[in-house]
């Protein structure tokens, strides 16, 4: 039973309680309905199968059954760091330089900590080093292997809960033939050449989740997220939907978070995630 398997994988990790599901639509809608209903801090919603799974920009993002890994986590605020519950406290908050939002903020920060958690458990359960490519995918070779949706609900000005969904193709059937994907997709196996198992990834990816969300905030936090950004010191172009694409070269993380591009003639633009996709200029995938 595959809920045996995954209780014993999870095992030891200090999460909330767990819904496994052999298929659902989507396991952040599960989890929105979940924590609307009074989910705990670190509740968790797995699904073997997804067949409405929701993908960034409105996008689908299907998971066969038996070859991936589709999961939620319920984030209660009042147990995140200080500088993210209360956004007033941020350790830029006088710098508005990027003019950044407080929601952009927190959705930016827990949607790094999707991708740098998967990053982490990939180097660390199958030595494989990855890529994060801002603001929401992990790649492998130059391939998505990984997304990330955040997804946040607010009561006013205050943060209520947030949803953190992470995907990730771990075998060959986990990429959909005919499916629009955004980006060309890959998965653990096709890298590998092995059989990979996904729950022990799910548990690797839980336990790097668990040890950065306390440290959202942190230097150290920023300075991961970026040692692993892709493209980094390269040209690239911004596809943006109401705007013409832009050129430039990556040069890294502003501190907020913001992608920090220099254009063709010079200028230093901090952009917010929103409605832009990154793409490699030198590998030819725009
Ligand atoms: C993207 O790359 O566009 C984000 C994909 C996020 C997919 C995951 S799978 C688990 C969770 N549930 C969803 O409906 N979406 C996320």
């Amino acid at each position: 039973m595959v809920a045996d398997v995954l209780q014993e994988a999870l095992q030891g990790l200090p999460l909330g309680p767990v819904r496994y599901f052999s298929s659902l639509a989507s396991t952040n809608d599960e989890a929105v309905s979940w924590a609307a209903a009074g989910a705990p801090h670190l509740a968790l919603v797995v699904a073997d199968e997804q067949t409405a799974g929701k993908g960034r920009s409105g996008r689908r993002w299907l998971t066969p059954p038996g070859s991936a890994l589709a999961f939620s986590l319920v984030l209660q605020p009042r147990h995140f760091p200080e500088a993210v519950e209360k956004p007033g406290a941020l350790p830029d908050a006088g710098t508005l330089e990027y003019g950044y939002d407080i929601p952009q903020w927190v959705l930016s920060r827990l949607t790094a900590l999707g991708t740098l958690a998967v990053s982490s458990a990939l180097q660390a359960t199958l030595g494989l080093a990855s890529q994060i490519k801002w603001p929401n995918d992990v790649l492998l070779e130059g391939k998505k292997v990984a997304g990330v949706l955040a997804e946040v609900q607010w009561q006013g000005e205050q943060l209520a809960s947030a949803i953190l969904g992470i995907g990730i193709n771990v075998a060959k059937d986990s990429i959909v033939s005919n499916h629009p994907y955004g980006f060309p997709p890959t998965s653990i196996e096709t890298v590998l050449e092995k059989p990979v198992d996904r729950w022990h990834l799910l548990a690797a990816t839980l336990e790097s989740l668990l040890h950065w969300l306390p440290r959202l905030a942190s230097k150290a936090f920023l300075t991961s997220w970026q040692e692993r950004l892709a493209y980094r010191g390269e040209r690239v172009r911004i596809l943006r939907d109401a705007a013409a694409p832009l050129d430039g070269r990556l040069v890294g993380l502003g501190r907020d978070g913001a992608l920090i591009l220099v254009t063709e003639d010079g200028h230093r633009l901090a952009l917010q995630s929103g409605e832009v996709h990154l793409r490699s200029v030198v590998s030819g995938l725009c």
